[in-house]
């Protein structure tokens, strides 16, 4: 079975990434089945694509008949019963690997044959999840990024037992969505949850030395770095629990390596219920009339501060090369298009010049005398051959 524009898109968990995803397959003109175990939640979401809608449509992004159409191809189901007729399933529920597990064992027996199962999970093993498929080779992860509607990655990840051809179909199907996708390594955090770490590990660490204030570090990754958020808003913004779940469980797949440490600070954060602007109060206070506090416009410490947070950040995206977790195009675009970074990490490391970088986390290993800031063998590599990062 072959996927195109005729099959029908099952998608099951309707919060945040479900109805997303299902935004963008019945946008893409298929037809699509769409189930969550709590009916309020189905209801919501359905309430919500509507108001999404409604707004593309006062935008004059659709007319009034496209929408009607889109969301006549969306079938709200009470059950999995009707996803036999399912060509392709995108599971996006709770992020817990035993549940994960007991429903792709619950949905093998619904769904025919030929149908490609997928997990939208963000950082669980997909070689685990299809452990419990008798039909392994089609099962795959297809990790969107919030909101899916908005941001053009996918990162396609195939896990050890997945067959080439459900690569190849699922990949050209995302890429007719609209979307840019890039394959990655059945590993903790893919590409983008793991290269991204040292962008708020490294920011926090800082903070906890009395290097800078949050607000300093902040202004310092905008304007000197060119990033579109700082890492205490952007974290305040993602949710502090969340953004900490994940830095913990990178940390922890990847037997507790220092260079993917979590903060305390952020912990502290996360069990004080301070999760960022959900809760009213995390790194900022966003309480009604709250004022925030003003950056130290300080240049030489704002180029420290975006000089040791990117060696960190290219030493990341240079490790991922080197353990072939993805290709250096596929790496450089997952930080564009997944995260917003201004530019890819390896191609920026060219322009800097690979021994600075090299120089700049040598000192940093000294000085701590911790494993956390040793540099990846692939970029000492390129330093001593004079070469650059190529594509
Ligand atoms: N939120 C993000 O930014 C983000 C980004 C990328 C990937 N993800 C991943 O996507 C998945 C979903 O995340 P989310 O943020 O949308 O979660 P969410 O909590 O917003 O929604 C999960 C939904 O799944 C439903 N559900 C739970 N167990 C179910 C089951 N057994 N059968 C049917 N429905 C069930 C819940 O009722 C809920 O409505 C997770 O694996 C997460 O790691 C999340």
């Amino acid at each position: 079975m072959k996927l195109n524009k005729h099959s029908v898109i099952g998608v099951v968990g309707t919060g945040t990434m479900g109805t997303g995803i299902a935004q963008v397959a019945a946008t893409a003109g298929h037809s699509v089945l769409v189930y969550d175990k709590n009916n309020d939640a189905l209801l919501r979401a359905r309430h919500s694509l509507i108001k999404i809608f409604n707004r593309l449509i006062e935008k004059g992004k659709y007319s009034q008949g496209e929408v009607d159409s889109i969301l006549h191809r969306i079938q709200w189901v009470d059950g999995l019963g009707r996803f036999e007729s399912c060509d392709l399933v995108i599971e996006a529920i709770v992020e817990d690997i035993e549940v994960k597990k007991q429903f792709f064992h619950q949905l093998k027996s619904v769904t025919h044959d030929d149908c490609i199962l997928a997990t939208n999970t963000s950082s669980l093993s997909v070689a685990s999840i299809a452990s419990v498929l008798k039909f392994k080779h089609r099962m795959i992860g297809i990790h969107f990024f919030n909101p899916a509607a908005l941001m053009p990655l996918v990162e396609i990840v195939p896990a050890l037992t997945t067959g080439d051809e459900v690569v190849k179909q699922v990949s050209e199907l995302i890429k007719s969505w609209g979307k840019t996708t890039v394959v990655a390594k059945d590993t903790p955090g893919f590409i983008v949850n793991r290269i991204a770490r040292p962008f708020y590990g490294e920011a926090f660490k800082m903070y906890e030395e009395g290097v800078a204030d949050p607000a300093t570090i902040d202004w310092a990754m905008r304007e000197i770095g060119g990033f579109k958020m700082g890492p205490f808003e952007l974290t305040d913004l993602i949710g502090q629990d969340i953004n900490y779940t994940v830095s913990e469980t990178v940390w922890r797949e990847l037997y507790y390596d220092p260079r993917y440490k979590p903060s305390i600070t952020q912990k502290r954060l996360m069990e004080a219920g301070l999760f960022g602007q959900k809760t009213g109060k995390g790194f900022y206070d966003y309480a009604d009339g709250a004022v925030k506090p003003e950056p130290k416009k300080d240049k030489e410490l704002g180029k420290q501060i975006v000089n040791r947070i990117l060696a960190m950040l290219i030493n990341e995206a240079a490790d991922a090369a080197f353990l072939n977790i993805a290709s250096k195009k596929d790496i450089d675009t997952a930080m564009t298009k997944g995260v917003n970074y201004p530019k890819g990490l390896l191609k920026w490391a060219n322009e800097i010049g690979l021994e600075v970088v090299l120089e700049r986390l040598e000192k940093l290993y000294k000085e701590y005398n911790d494993d956390r800031y040793r540099p990846s063998v692939l970029l000492k590599r390129n330093v001593q051959e004079k070469t650059d990062f190529y594509y």
